[in-house]
Parts: C-alpha cells; sequence; structure tokens
C-alpha cells in the first residue's frame, strides 16, 4: 500500500481483442504474427556469486545445454498455454535451453506439475500469467500441507536454472477482493518449490501474487538472485500475506541482490537450516521473520544458522523479527491459530539493517498469536531461542510503538539464552530509543531496556 509504479507492466487491450470465439484459427495467426515480431533470442544464462556473505554450499555451476526450445503460444491472453509449456519443458528436460519469448504472454489456465525438471534452463523473456478462475485454482491447485499453502505450480527437481528478465504475474486482484469476503479462500502462492535441489532462480520481475510470492519447501542448495516483486492491490481490499519467501523444510537457500516493494518480507519456517539472506531492499513488508515456530501441537521445529545481512527496510511492521507461538492455545485470526509446538531457533544472525519508518526495529516475540502477556508468561514456549545476534542498526522507526524502538520478549528466561543486540543506532520519531526487555540476559543487550510493554504486530 506504499508505493506507486508508474511502469508496471498490464495486459493490453491489444492482445485481448484477439480473443474471440473463432477458435484455433485466430490465435496460430497470432502466434506466428507475434513469433515474427519477436526473433529467436537465447539469454545468457546470468553468472550468479554469492558476495559479500558465502553460502553454506558453493552455488550450482551448471553445464552447458546443448538443445533449445522455443515454447509455443496462442499469446492472446485467454486460451491456455499449459499444453505448449509442458509438452517444451518435457521435450528440453535433461540438458536443454527452454524459451519463453520476450513481449509474448503465456497464459496459463491448468495447474503444472514441474517437479520432473532435471539439468535444464528455463529462459523467461516473455511473460506467464495466470488464469483469475478462483474456483478452478482452488479445486486444482497444488497443497503444500501447511498453513494451507497452495500453489499455481509446482518446482522442483534437479539443476533447474530460472532467469531471462521475463514476468510472473499471478493476477491477484481477483484473489486480493475474494479473500477480503472470505478469509477461507485458498490463495495459489506464485512460485511454489517443492523438492528442487542445485538450481538458481534470477532475473525475473514477480507480480500480483495471490498469497506468497516464493514458498520453497523441501529445497536443498538453492539460490534467488535479482528478484524483483511488486504488487499492490487497486481496490480497498489489502494484497494480504504476500511474503518475499516463505522457507519450509530446506536447507542451503541464498535469497540475495533483490527487491521486494509492497511484499510481505521473508519467513523461515521450520525446518530450516543453513540460509542466507543479503543485500535486499523491502518496502512495506513485515520484515524478515523467523517464524512463526511452535504453531502445531506435537511438531518439533528446527531453525539453525541463519545469517541476514544488508538489509534495507522501509515502511514495514519490522525490521529483524522472531515469533514464537506460546504454549497456549491463541489465535492471531479465524485462519491462523496455533500454539504449543516445541523445538529450537538456534545461531541466528541479523547483521547490518538500515531501519526506515518501520514499527520495531528488531521484535523477538514468544507470545505469539497471544496478546495477553500474562497469559503468555503463565505458559512459556518449550520452543528455545539460543544464540541470536542483532548487530549494526541504524535509522528510524515508525511512531507506533514509541518510546520503543525493539522488544525481546521471552516467556521465560529459562527458554531464551545468549540474546545479544549490539550497535543499536535505531531512534523513534521522537529521538527516544527504548526497548522492552522481558525474561531476557539485559548484559547483553546494546539497548535501554526501560521501555513500556506495547504489545506485538
Ligand atoms: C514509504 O511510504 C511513504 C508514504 O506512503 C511514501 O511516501 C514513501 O515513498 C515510502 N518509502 C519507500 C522507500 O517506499
Ligand atoms: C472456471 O473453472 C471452473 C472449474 O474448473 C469451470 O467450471 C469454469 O467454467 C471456469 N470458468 C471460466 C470463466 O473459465
Ligand atoms: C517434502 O518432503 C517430504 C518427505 O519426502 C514429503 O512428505 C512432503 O510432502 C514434501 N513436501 C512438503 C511441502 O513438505
Ligand atoms: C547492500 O545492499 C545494497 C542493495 O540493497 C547494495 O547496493 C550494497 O552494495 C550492499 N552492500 C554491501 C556491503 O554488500
Ligand atoms: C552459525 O551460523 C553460521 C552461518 O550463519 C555458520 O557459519 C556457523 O558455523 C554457525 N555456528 C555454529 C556453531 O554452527
Ligand atoms: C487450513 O486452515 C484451517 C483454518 O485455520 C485449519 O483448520 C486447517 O488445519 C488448515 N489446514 C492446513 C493444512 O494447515
Ligand atoms: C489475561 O490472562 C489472565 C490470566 O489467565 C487473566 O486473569 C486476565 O483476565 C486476562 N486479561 C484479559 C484482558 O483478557
Ligand atoms: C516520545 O513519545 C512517547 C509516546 O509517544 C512519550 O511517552 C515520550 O515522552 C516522548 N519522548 C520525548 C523525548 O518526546
Amino acid at each position: 500500500m506504499w508505493f506507486q509504479l508508474s511502469t508496471l507492466l498490464t495486459f493490453t487491450a491489444a492482445s485481448l481483442s484477439l480473443a474471440s470465439p473463432a477458435g484455433e484459427a485466430i490465435y496460430e495467426q497470432s502466434y506466428s504474427l507475434a513469433a515474427r515480431s519477436y526473433p529467436d533470442h537465447i539469454s545468457p544464462r546470468p553468472s550468479i556469486s554469492c558476495l559479500p556473505k558465502h553460502p553454506f554450499w558453493p552455488p550450482p555451476s551448471p553445464r552447458r545445454r546443448t538443445k533449445v526450445c522455443y515454447v509455443k503460444s496462442h499469446n492472446n491472453g485467454i486460451t491456455d498455454d499449459a499444453p505448449y509449456i509442458l509438452s517444451a519443458l518435457h521435450e528440453c528436460n535433461y540438458g536443454g535451453h527452454v524459451v519463453f519469448r520476450e513481449g509474448i504472454t503465456y497464459y496459463i489456465a491448468t495447474a503444472m506439475d514441474l517437479t520432473f525438471l532435471n539439468h535444464i534452463d528455463l529462459d523467461i523473456q516473455g511473460t506467464w500469467l495466470f488464469s483469475p478462475n478462483t474456483t478452478y485454482w482452488q479445486a486444482h491447485s497444488f497443497k503444500f500441507g501447511f498453513q494451507n499453502v497452495t500453489s499455481f505450480f509446482k518446482l522442483g527437481g534437479n539443476d533447474v536454472n530460472i532467469y531471462g528478465g521475463g514476468t510472473l504475474n499471478g493476477n491477484g486482484q481477483v484473489w486480493y477482493d475474494l479473500y477480503a469476503a472470505n478469509i477461507y479462500t485458498l490463495r495459489p502462492v506464485l512460485i511454489g518449490i517443492d523438492g528442487l535441489k542445485n538450481s538458481i532462480v534470477s532475473d525475473l520481475l514477480l507480480r500480483y501474487s495471490p498469497e506468497y510470492y516464493h514458498f520453497v519447501a523441501n529445497a536443498t542448495n538453492v539460490i534467488f538472485d535479482n528478484i524483483n516483486i511488486f504488487g499492490l492491490s487497486t481496490s480497498t481490499n489489502v494484497a494480504k500475506n504476500t511474503d518475499g519467501w516463505d522457507t519450509y523444510r530446506s536447507t542451503g537457500v541464498t535469497i540475495q541482490n533483490s527487491v521486494i516493494n509492497n511484499g510481505d518480507g521473508k519467513q523461515i519456517f521450520p525446518p530450516f537450516t543453513n540460509i542466507l539472506v543479503q543485500n535486499l531492499w523491502c518496502s512495506g513488508s513485515h520484515g524478515i521473520s523467523v517464524g512463526s515456530l511452535g504453531q502445531y501441537v506435537g511438531e518439533y521445529d528446527i531453525v539453525e544458522n541463519i545469517y541476514v545481512f544488508n538489509i534495507s527496510m522501509h515502511n514495514a511492521t519490522d525490521g529483524g523479527r522472531i515469533k514464537v507461538w506460546p504454549n497456549t492455545p491463541s489465535a492471531l485470526s479465524g485462519d491462523l491459530q496455533g500454539g504449543g509446538g516445541s523445538g529450537r531457533v538456534q545461531n541466528v544472525t541479523y547483521d547490518t539493517f538500515f531501519i526506515d519508518n518501520v514499527d520495531y526495529a528488531i521484535e523477538v516475540d514468544q507470545c505469539y498469536g497471544q496478546s495477553n502477556l500474562t497469559l503468555c508468561l503463565e505458559y512459556p514456549s518449550p520452543l528455545t531461542i539460543t544464540d541470536i545476534v542483532f548487530k549494526n542498526f541504524d535509522g528510524k522507526t515508525t511512531k507506533k510503538y514509541q518510546p520503543d524502538i525493539a522488544t525481546f520478549a521471552c516467556s521465560s528466561a529459562a527458554v531464551c539464552n545468549n540474546i545479544v543486540a549490539s550497535d543499536i543506532n535505531v531512534v523513534s520519531p521522537n529521538g527516544t530509543n527504548l526497548a522492552f526487555c522481558q525474561n531476557v540476559d539485559t548484559t547483553v543487550l546494546d539497548v535501554n531496556c526501560a521501555g513500556p510493554y506495547l504489545g506485538f504486530n
């Protein structure tokens, strides 16, 4: 809700005017016209390096591809191109380079299982536009079995490179409006990943996702580089839960050099290990969150070895955040409730944040979903928070929690250990820099813990 871009990609009346009941002939004609006006061009595979911090594994270095497939399209913004896409991907799997031509819209009205991909490059120069048929997608999207996550397509496999400078457009507006009317609407995520290994996703524009932009599950050694995210509702219904990346059951994931505008930031769900996030510019988000953890009774969540470096955070609710449900059933909203799960979050560093108009520069919340602090403290979370560092934070918060700029709220001292803050140079609009500190060792917190309890985001 914070940003207006004048250069939004839109789908012009010109391409829609080809939508006629006349059938294939006109679509084929539009396809060949388009093919003539957009000559074949193969994007060179971008060379990606992970700097200044290094990821857990070296970036994948895929071999040269030996075959090229151009994907056909009706290019009319109304006829399903999923069969063309699937056929090109099968044809070029194991060693091919698949080109989605520049200037062409690939309209996708069928859920695509892309977990078969192997040794393949997807060169997306044009646009993938997902159909706005919310009835179809709710019935046929892929279910991930976690927080009701579903997706338009499911991406998996080994040695997959996606790039090309093109756009994935989720047609989110119908979903923002539908969700406002019914919070149980199953909104697909734009990019659903399940079981992707040794792969790089880079140089893409992601627009108008109905929900999260990425849900990354069961991923190993995957890099996201130079991803540009934007989505703004044009109605009064806000684009909710449009997180940039949500990661789950994954290890060795790097997210870097990206811009997230009006998305909800980055969330790290358990179990999640060895993640690097660096050089992001974010506006209108919920910050870089670990959690929510401990949502499900009987589950043991692990989040370990996370490094977050060099984040420019504007107009957001949080900078760095850790959120853990308490050990008592709690409800954040009708479609988000939980509490009682155990586990640990260990060795997480938030290093170098620029804070601009953010509610809390730092929020450690072990009472997630429970606004009644007394109740939260009566039922301390069995999920421990250990070896956490916040350092080199600069900038200014919003007045929402003034005079506080941060909150460190643990449900018991026994379950929070070694939470360290240093070089925190963040002030509220009226110049105060207090923090609320509950059940934490204040001797290792370089903040003024005289702040009042003012609640959570
Ligand atoms: C933050 O929001 C304000 C008010 O909507 C807007 O003027 C400003 O450009 C935004 N800043 C960024 C960096 O997005
Ligand atoms: C939307 O999808 C449903 C279920 O697949 C289908 O019955 C309906 O015809 C579709 N609507 C449009 C406008 O294509
Ligand atoms: C991840 O892998 C596990 C184990 O193979 C599987 O049960 C699960 O369905 C996969 N996907 C997700 C989203 O967890
Ligand atoms: C921090 O990230 C910004 C992009 O947001 C980039 O321009 C800058 O070079 C990065 N700084 C370092 C030290 O990597
Ligand atoms: C903590 O995480 C960092 C990566 O952020 C890793 O380099 C380091 O080895 C981890 N420390 C331990 C004790 O595992
Ligand atoms: C989906 O949401 C409903 C309502 O919160 C919840 O009861 C159900 O367990 C959720 N399903 C999954 C798979 O998370
Ligand atoms: C918060 O919980 C405590 C302990 O159960 C209870 O006594 C108190 O009334 C609750 N406060 C509110 C505002 O609900
Ligand atoms: C800053 O604002 C807070 C509440 O908004 C107020 O309690 C405090 O006295 C103010 N401090 C200064 C220095 O103005």
